[in-house]
């Protein structure tokens, strides 16, 4: 691999595009060369992301000025992407796009979940679905993937195992999810007075990244999806309330999911019998790369209830870690390359 490779964020002004940029400044086979915002052309990139000031000189550029890179990122709004990407393109043999534009395979399904047809559906088939942990043969060497929802990630890697062995009925996955979900472009909802301290029902049904999951795990059991917001700035919680087809015990769920995610570099299986951290819980997982995923059986139910846990940083393994994650098997270096940072406790 000729070293180090060229890549660009376009939307870099965005709390994804700043997540992308911490993550790659530290990556040892990658430079970031330019970073684009139509908003803060000019500035220096710490005015916007403070947490990066000493760390880069670079400055934002226009995306009318990007030059060609080895890889490219696009950290934009859903919808602004898929319209241009001859022009993308054009500018990079390596394309991750983080927006939901090119997460669905097929353009009827997008239809239904976006309420629009696709503006580019040929191109849908050449995006590999950006999640590491069920594509990882599909993105090695790949030129494009497509970046992951959050709350679909959360819930795919809390539920593929059991999916996978054919043990689900029925879920109702009950998501928790924190303000910065909604990118960095203020709102109503956002606003600190209504957002401070919420837990506010946000999508009780119809939320899109349900699309993902079934796209992902397949149409085998029934899925109810809701998600709520909560008043935490970073975090994903998955409650996944699992019927099965067949009863299991915990000792068969430790089995299972060590089958599953015993050599995942970014899946930790947390279900202790002591302390405070005995379950998955975002907060821990703040800055990392890392998904928590723990289950319960609830042994009184008749209805072979299994309760399946998972945590991550939406901005992290919900996004930009993935991203770099997938980038890292596209490029053929170590997968697990910049993505070191074990988060912090306390917090
Ligand atoms: N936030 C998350 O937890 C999360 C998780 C997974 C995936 N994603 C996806 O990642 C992408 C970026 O998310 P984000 O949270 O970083 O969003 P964001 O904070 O709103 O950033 C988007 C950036 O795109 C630029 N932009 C260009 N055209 C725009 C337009 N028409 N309207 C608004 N901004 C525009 C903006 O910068 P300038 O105006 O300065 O150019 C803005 O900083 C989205 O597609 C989102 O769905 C987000």
């Amino acid at each position: 691999m000729p070293e180090p490779l060229s890549a660009a964020i376009v939307g870099g002004s965005g709390y994804v595009g700043g997540e992308l940029l911490r993550l790659l400044l530290a990556h040892p086979h990658v430079t970031v060369l330019q970073i684009t915002s139509e908003s803060q052309t000019g500035r220096p990139v710490h005015t916007v992301h403070p947490n990066l000031r000493s760390v880069t000189d670079l400055k934002f550029s226009q995306e009318g000025s990007l030059d060609a890179v080895d890889i490219l990122f696009l950290a934009l709004p859903h919808g602004s992407a898929a319209g241009r990407m001859d022009h993308f393109d054009g500018l990079a043999q390596r394309i991750i796009d983080c927006s939901a534009d090119f997460r669905l395979r097929d353009a009827g399904v997008y239809a239904q979940w976006y309420g629009h047809a696709h503006p580019d559906p040929d191109r849908l088939p050449r995006f590999v679905y950006g999640l590491p942990e069920r594509h990882r043969s599909e993105l090695t060497g790949a030129t494009h993937a497509s970046g992951v929802g959050c709350n679909a990630s959360a819930t795919i890697l809390a539920l593929g195992p059991l999916a996978d062995e054919g043990l689900l009925e029925r879920v109702v996955a009950d998501i928790k999810v924190g303000s910065s979900e909604a990118g960095s472009r203020p709102s109503e909802s956002s606003h600190h007075p209504e957002r401070s301290g919420v837990i506010r029902s946000f999508m009780p049904t119809g939320h899109r990244h349900q699309a993902e999951v079934v796209q992902t795990l397949g149409t085998g059991f029934d899925l109810s999806f809701s998600v709520t917001s909560v008043g935490l700035v970073r975090g994903v919680l998955v409650t996944a309330h699992c019927f099965l087809r067949a009863a299991v015990t915990e000792k068969d769920l430790w089995a299972l999911y060590r089958n599953h995610y015993g050599s995942e570099p970014f899946i930790r299986l947390v279900n202790q019998r002591r302390g405070i951290h005995r379950y998955p819980e975002p907060r821990l997982t703040t800055g990392s790369n890392f998904c928590d995923v723990g289950f319960v059986v609830d042994q009184g139910s008749r209805h072979r209830r299994v309760v399946v846990l998972a945590a991550l940083d939406n901005l992290v393994k919900g996004a930009a870690g993935s991203a770099v994650q997938s980038m890292n098997l596209m490029i053929g270096c170590d997968e697990v390359a910049g993505l070191g940072f074990p988060g912090l406790h306390p917090l």
